[in-house]
């Protein structure tokens, strides 16, 4: 029995085995917490979804059951999620009126490397799965954002637009109005998280606008397609592994630089309204490492059931070379007048928040 976190370690599962459920995030239901996250098998190839969405259960955080996989990729070549195909950061939301579980994942199309950067929606009645996919597609085609421009409201034939991007800065973003160009087709989706409000709206954070730009869309009330109101939030700042939670009525975000698998400096932001605006708040870490989140990239926020005034900021520790061996960091997050600082710690239990 675990009763202690210990970032950065190999964490065993209930049997023993190295908890697989990277780019994760967690729900809580009816007195147990679910972690579901990209399943990774050994080796570089382990990067490609060939396995699925593994999902594990716990009621005290530190013990994780394998639950086995909640959604598999698919054996038929034409399916959107064919083995081999990219799925990534898996977020997990229950809809309280139609009592269905809805997972919404970042889906890269088999052999298009990360040109597809779409939206993946799979359901299920029952929390730990099976889900079943629906269906996959670009978020808010022809819909624009409720914060553009007059000048950025103007729709490109992306034909038209010979260059190409590859999803890290780019000093001359500014020549393309990417959110024209995909205007028709819908914006691009890459890294994500999906979050609940007290109100029971949904909403969905993605990378977009060739990692560019950040797209808060808010979700139907059946948590199965954007709306159609949305805004683009922290413009060219290429914020990714996007992580949200509210506490006492205000909304905090943890964030990325765009690095690929290479840890980078966090990034935070603070708002009164999931509409903004959005305020940086800078690296919220503290300490030797904090220039590189400790080795490590946001995931999730989870809010602890139970304790007050807690909430751990979950990152992962990636190993492209040996996918299978990416490590977890759950960190406490220590919230100041302003904001909130993470510090590591080698071993630390929910007593924290005593
Ligand atoms: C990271 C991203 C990961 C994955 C990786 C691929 O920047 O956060 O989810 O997409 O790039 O290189």
């Amino acid at each position: 029995m675990l009763t202690s976190f210990y970032p950065g370690a190999l964490w065993p599962d209930t049997n023993g085995t190295h908890i697989n459920a990277h780019g994760g995030g967690l729900l809580y239901h009816e007195g147990t917490y679910y972690w579901f996250g990209e399943h990774k098998i050994e080796g570089r190839a382990g990067n490609k979804a060939l396995v699925g969405v593994h999902c594990y259960a716990s009621r005290d955080l530190y013990n994780w059951e394998d639950q086995g996989i909640a959604l598999h990729v698919s054996d038929d070549p034409q399916s959107d999620i064919t083995r081999g195909c990219v799925i990534e950061r898996p977020k997990v939301i229950h809809n309280a009126t139609t009592g269905t579980f809805v997972m919404w994942f970042h889906l890269e199309l088999k052999g298009q490397g990360y040109r597809a950067a779409r939206s993946g929606i799979a359901v299920s009645d029952r929390v730990t799965g099976p889900y079943t996919f629906l269906r996959s597609f670009r978020p808010n085609a022809g819909v624009w954002p409720v914060n553009a421009t007059p000048a950025q409201k103007v729709a490109i034939d992306p034909a038209s637009i010979e260059r190409e991007f590859n999803g890290s800065f780019t000093e001359d973003i500014d020549q393309v109005n990417l959110l024209g160009r995909d205007f028709a087709g819908g914006q691009m989706a890459r890294d994500m998280t999906l979050f609940v409000d007290d109100d029971g709206r949904a909403y969905h954070l993605h990378a977009s606008e060739e990692n560019s730009t950040l797209h808060i869309s808010q979700l139907t009330e059946d948590y199965l397609a954007p709306v159609g109101k949305y805004i683009r939030v922290f413009p060219k700042r290429y914020m990714e592994a996007p992580a949200i939670c509210k506490r006492k009525g205000r909304y905090y975000f943890i964030g990325s630089d765009c690095t690929g698998w290479a840890p980078n400096a966090a990034r935070s932001a603070v708002a009164d309204s999931i509409w903004g605006p959005w305020t940086e708040l800078g690296n919220p870490c503290v300490g030797e490492g904090r220039d590189t989140t400790f080795g490590g990239q946001s995931t999730f926020i989870l809010p602890v059931v139970g304790k007050r005034d807690a909430y751990i900021a979950m990152f992962d520790l990636w190993r492209p070379e040996n996918a299978i061996d990416g490590r977890y960091m759950w960190l406490p997050m220590r919230f100041t007048d302003v904001g909130f600082e993470l510090h590591y710690l080698p071993e630390w239990d929910l007593g924290i928040f005593d």
